[in-house]
């Protein structure tokens, strides 16, 4: 026999029954989202290169260690895209969609070559929620709004944190930088091996350090809200506001910082400790200057991306999801009554498009047709033999008290309206 080939590291695949909690858990993103007047959108996975280096940044941790990038058979250089708001902005500016007010969001796998480990993977989901023409802080709100909705549905509002800071405006970001830098290069020494990388190439991220010895080096260090005009401080203010207003409660994180350099003022993280390290589960922010730096016209636009997985497994925790059942699950005994086996079926999902009906499809013996129907977790069985076929008419188990009657297809659609 030849070696069997294995998928790539951190690139899982979703199967039952953890699938079916997914497809319950993307039904309810998208309905939590059609509520809040969100449209769908479908990019591709795959972009130029350069449109992450000039998003992202080339001294983020995504562009400089993460992404998966070749060169097509053209010799051009391509990346699977690591996150979706480089791809969304492009379309925007290239569709001409900047306009007027869009809000939209797009659902679909990215790729990161990170460690694997639990909530962790190479390849991962993200719903990317994104609105663009909207500079008013009530925008910042709502988007916070959209994931509360989300997990109060989902029941795990008990086991999430909404983290907030304000990053400011790029100039009053780059004299904070300066600051910190010069802070911070007098005593390199102290700093964590990453951190003292990071002080040349991306100081910013020195603050979320989990090392004990920088943090304690970072309370004597200066503060960004110190460097904030009043325009920032205004807007944060009026943020939290709302928040207050809408009954969202909230924990300022000045050390909040993100790891893409296109945010400004208002930065989100929803954080639980019920998933060990891998415990940032939605983030997002302002990108008030995405738009112009890839060449749109200036457009102020806000976001966030839910970390699929990481809410699959959360929410699992605390039973979010229903177990996949089929309400009908019918069995034929021979070839003869396949037919109007069939045609039962199809009449029972044309009265109920919600019922999942399955015909068991091969004639092997009863007793193993009805593991089957166990299996999975039937209501009802249909069993056709030649004497119900003969009467126009099919035994119908009801699976949860054993009780058993003969039915004519019109009995039983009445008997099943009168359940749901
Ligand atoms: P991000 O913080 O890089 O932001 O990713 C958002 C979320 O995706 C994270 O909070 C996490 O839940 C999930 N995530 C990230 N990497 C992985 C991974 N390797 N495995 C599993 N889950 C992961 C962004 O990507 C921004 N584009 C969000 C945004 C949208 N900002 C504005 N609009």
């Amino acid at each position: 026999m030849s070696e069997m080939i294995q998928s790539l590291r951190g690139m899982p695949d979703v199967l039952a029954p953890q699938a079916a909690y997914r497809a319950q858990l993307s039904a309810k993103m998208t309905a939590v989202l059609h509520r809040f007047g969100y449209q769908p959108a479908y990019l591709p996975l795959l972009e130029k290169t350069a449109l992450f280096k000039r998003t992202i940044g080339d001294a983020t941790d995504v562009v400089s260690k993460e992404m998966y990038t070749f060169d097509d058979r053209n010799g051009e250089s391509v990346t699977l895209r690591p996150e979706a708001t480089a791809g969304v902005v492009r379309a925007m500016i290239q569709n001409g969609l900047l306009q007027q007010n869009t809000r939209l969001y797009t659902e679909g796998p990215m790729f990161r070559y990170e460690k694997p480990q639990e909530g962790r993977y190479r390849q991962f989901t993200q719903v990317s929620v994104e609105s663009f023409g909207i500079a008013a802080p009530a925008q910042d709100a709502e988007l916070i709004q959209i994931a509360y909705d989300l997990f109060a549905e989902l029941g795990i509002l008990d086991a999430v944190t909404l983290e907030i800071n304000t990053i400011g405006m790029p100039e009053e970001r780059i004299a904070f930088q300066k600051a910190l830098v010069d802070y911070l290069a007098a005593h390199k020494d102290k700093l964590d091996e990453d951190s003292q990388r990071r002080l040349d190439m991306n100081p910013l991220r020195i603050l979320d350090s989990k090392d004990a010895g920088t943090q304690a080096l970072l309370h004597g260090a200066p503060q960004l809200a110190d460097y904030l005009g009043e325009e920032s401080r205004g807007h944060y203010r009026t943020v939290k506001q709302l928040l207050d207003s809408i009954g969202i409660a909230y924990r300022e994180n000045p050390r909040l910082v993100r790891g893409l350099d296109y945010y400004c003022h208002t930065v989100i993280e929803w954080t639980t400790d019920k998933l060990g390290a891998q415990g940032t589960i939605c983030a997002g922010g302002r990108y008030d200057g995405l738009v112009e730096q890839l060449g749109g016209k200036p457009t102020p636009a806000a976001g966030f991306a839910f970390g699929v997985e990481r809410i699959l497994l959360l929410a699992q925790q605390y039973g979010a999801f229903s177990e996949p059942r089929a309400d009908v699950y019918i069995l034929a005994q021979s070839e003869a009554e396949q037919g109007m086996a069939m045609r039962w079926a199809g009449e029972i999902r044309r009265h109920f498009p919600e019922f999942s009906v399955i015909t068991h499809n091969a004639f092997q013996k009863l007793k193993t047709q009805f593991k089957k129907a166990d299996q999975a977790n039937a209501r009802y069985t249909l069993v056709f033999g030649s004497e119900e076929a003969a009467q126009n008419a099919a035994s119908v188990k009801n699976m949860a008290t054993g009780g058993q009657q003969t039915l004519t297809l019109a009995a039983l659609l009445q008997q099943l309206q009168g359940e749901v």
